[in-house]
């Protein structure tokens, strides 16, 4: 699809830089945010958080999909973004096609990262840590088909690390006993072949890419998304010929569905982040 400036003027004003409409139901897309931050300087950020909603790894698939297509028809229609992140693993394995068909603008998903893991693994042992939902959904049935039929996968389902992703990013810390526990069925005993990569297909999962490191009983490699979408994501400005300033002082919104983090520690997050210059608003649906 092609992509094209819709509204300069409801988009921030004539002059607004590029900017990336990336959605999620929490905070987990700040992981791939960080991503976009960094390889693509000058683009402009409205994120969405439909905490209102959250977690989308525990709703059925029926209410996900009318939500989202809601919810993203809304947004689209407010900020008209130049492009759409959907930073959800549980939600581009679902809907990525519905909203590719009914918006017009390019719409970039975020699915677990199967196929970079399985070509690159060296004891043909993957292991995929996602939510409940997403490691059950007939499109990560058919990555593991297509990408990975000589390797041995190994999915671990939790929808409590979700949470606890969630809480560290509010300055919460985070039980290493309770990590470990989430992760011992990769390093179980009796395994034909161990895992080398864990596919990290969650986007809250990067955000505690360093305590899950720590937690694990031998070195492993963790694979995420983020740089893969960040490059989709210049190179469509690029075709599309927006041009990025780096030397711009780009405001980003940070936008929840229900209730907004608010905290200091919130923003310190942000900043490690990426985030400079952020508008942080509440209950905007
Ligand atoms: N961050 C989302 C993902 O990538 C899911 C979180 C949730 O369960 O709401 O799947």
């Amino acid at each position: 699809m092609s992509l094209s400036r819709m509204s300069g003027a409801i988009n921030g004003g004539p002059q607004s830089p590029p900017t990336v409409l990336v959605f999620d139901s929490g905070v987990g897309g700040l992981s791939v945010c960080q991503s976009i931050l960094s390889m693509c300087p000058g683009v402009r950020i409205i994120y969405v958080a439909d905490n209102a909603s959250f977690p989308y790894g525990t709703r059925s698939e029926s209410y996900l999909r009318s939500r989202i297509v809601n919810v993203l028809s809304g947004l689209c229609e407010q900020h008209q973004p130049d492009m759409l992140v959907i930073a959800c693993n549980t939600a581009s394995t679902l809907v990525l096609a519905d909203l590719r068909q009914l918006l017009c603008l390019p719409v970039v998903g975020v699915v677990p990262a199967i196929k970079p893991a399985a070509e690159t693994t060296q004891t043909g042992a993957i292991g995929l840590l996602a939510t409940s939902a997403t490691v059950q959904r007939d499109y990560t049935d058919q990555l593991v088909a297509d990408f990975a039929g000589h390797c041995d996968v190994i999915r671990v389902g939790s929808s409590r690390l979700v949470e606890i992703a969630e809480h560290y990013l509010r300055g919460h810390p985070v039980n290493e006993g309770e990590l470990k526990a989430i992760l011992a069925d990769f390093f179980r005993e009796g395994l034909a072949r161990k895992v080398d990569k864990i596919v990290l297909g969650c986007t809250h999962f990067p955000l505690l890419k360093q305590q899950l490191e720590s937690c694990a009983p031998r070195h492993v490699e963790w694979v995420d998304s983020g740089n893969a979408i960040a490059n989709r994501v210049c190179s469509l400005f690029k075709e599309a010929g927006l041009s990025l300033d780096a030397s711009h002082k780009v405001l980003h919104r940070i936008r929840f569905t229900g209730e907004a983090i608010a905290n200091k520690q919130f923003h310190c997050q942000l900043a490690l982040l990426g985030f400079d210059n952020v508008k942080i608003e509440g209950v905007i649906i």
